[in-house]
């Protein structure tokens, strides 16, 4: 996953934005395959659908900048996500599997922030929802409650098992 030591160039940066949900896709898949129960499943597959729904999003400003030339889908993820998926394994609970993921999820909301304050009005709707996704997400580690990231979702999962 990218480390943020250095300050985010705009538009540039929206491929940074896309690389976190292309890892945040394989954080939630690593975690699907190994769900214990079908309550994880659904909070897994519900991150699942947030990622790619914000890969969509992120689309738009890819077409608008023309980005592609340094995108990449398959960046290797895996260490990344085999820390994960070990600390799911080796949790007692949800609960205590969310608040080991606490503080990726503050240092990916802090350079968002930053992201968010460097991006021109115009396109301010869609930097403010990746703002808003990783708040969802810090929500869920701190309440369990899917709410927040459900009421983003233009697919959401069928009711909660
Ligand atoms: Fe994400």
């Amino acid at each position: 996953m990218a480390a943020f030591d250095f300050p985010p160039v705009y538009p540039d940066c929206i491929n940074e934005f896309y690389s976190t949900e292309v890892a945040g896709e394989a954080w939630a898949l690593g975690l699907l395959k190994v769900a214990k129960n079908d309550i994880d499943r659904y909070h897994f597959g519900t991150f699942l659908q947030l990622e790619t729904e914000n890969k969509a999003h992120l689309g738009l400003l890819l077409y608008k900048y023309n980005l592609y030339a340094s995108l990449s889908e398959d960046e290797n993820l895996n260490e990344e996500v085999d820390k994960s998926v070990d600390q799911y394994q080796d949790s007692d609970s949800l609960r205590e599997f969310a608040s080991s993921q606490e503080e990726f999820i503050e240092k990916y909301l802090d350079r968002f922030q930053e992201i968010q304050k460097i991006t021109p009005e115009e396109d301010l709707e869609i930097v403010d929802r990746m703002v808003k996704h990783e708040e969802a997400i810090l929500y869920w580690v701190e309440t369990l409650s899917l709410e927040k990231i459900i009421d983003l979702l233009a697919n959401p999962l069928p009711e909660q098992p």
